[in-house]
């Protein structure tokens, strides 16, 4: 196939990996906006690159015309979950979803590969709109811990430089540190709960203090400067203090504050 063929072939696989891309973003941010724990922590897309279709094909003994039907992997989206469970709740998620049809599944997780590789993969199908008409294209979806990913990345790193042939040191080091991902993992499963408290009084936190901000610096522009200045300095106490609960109150006496200055400047008239 010439480039600009290969160009032409792989555009549903990039429609594909965007929108999914995107989908899953919004997962994430639909738990967040309700205040909830998202089991999805990052999501990453990639298309396979040409020369390595072209690579895989050729050991796999596929014709190229045919690769379409027999490389699975050409979009690829990677799912990180921060805790082990999050893994199963990923995977009900997209059984459940109507735009993925799921085909295979490979469970290297109560599987682990000789490598000391642990994932959970799923092939699916896709319907993407092109330009002429409706693709149903292939996509792979790797699902893995935040540790699991780390472990990957490197053992990738070091395959791609020994190229098939891996020092037994280099290879025995990496089947320890895969035997303490698994423990890693189970260690961060038994203190999730704390984990995920800390994280989301953090996230509230945030929200709060940003709304805060906020106010006063609109409070700036209708109240009194010294007023405001006041109002800014009992924030930094309070906010220093670090008791949350006094943060909450102060921002919604904030609120009201605010709230007065606003009907006040309003037009006495509907909008
Ligand atoms: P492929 O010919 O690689 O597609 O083999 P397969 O069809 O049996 O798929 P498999 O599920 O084994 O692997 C698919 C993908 O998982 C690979 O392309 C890698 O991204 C990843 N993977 C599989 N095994 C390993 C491994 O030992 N180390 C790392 N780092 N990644 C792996
Ligand atoms: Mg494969």
């Amino acid at each position: 196939m010439e480039t600009k063929m290969w160009s032409e072939f792989l555009v549903p696989y990039r429609l594909a990996v965007d929108e999914l891309v995107v989908k899953f973003n919004h997962i994430i941010e639909g738990y967040r906006a309700m205040g909830q724990y998202s089991p999805i922590e990052q999501v990453i897309g990639r298309v396979k690159r040409i020369s390595s279709i072209i690579e895989k094909a050729g050991k796999k003994g596929i014709p190229l015309y045919n690769v379409e039907n027999n490389l699975e992997d050409i979009a690829g989206i990677r799912i990180i979950c921060q805790f082990e469970d999050d893994i199963a709740s990923v995977i009900k998620m997209i059984k459940n979803r109507s735009d993925l049809i799921v085909h295979e599944e490979k469970d290297y997780i109560s599987h682990q590969k000789k490598s000391g590789y642990r994932s959970y993969h799923i092939i699916a199908s896709y319907n993407v709109e092109t330009l002429s008409g409706k693709k149903t294209v292939k996509v792979e979806i790797q699902i893995r811990t935040l540790a699991m990913n780390f472990w990957a990345i490197i053992e990738h790193s070091l395959q791609y430089k020994y190229k098939g042939n891996m020092p037994k040191n280099i290879s025995e080091r990496l089947q320890n540190a895969a035997a303490a991902i698994v423990q890693l993992d189970v260690e961060m499963s038994a203190i999730r709960n704390e984990i995920v408290d800390a994280q989301n009084s953090f996230r509230i936190r945030a929200g709060i203090v940003s709304q805060i901000l906020n106010n006063i610096q609109n409070l700036y522009k209708v109240a009194n400067d010294r007023e405001v200045a006041k109002i800014q300095d009992e924030f930094y106490e309070i906010y220093a203090a670090g008791d949350l609960n006094t943060l909450i109150k102060f921002s919604k006496d904030l609120d009201v504050i605010a709230e007065g200055y606003r009907s006040q400047s309003l037009p006495e008239r509907n909008l």
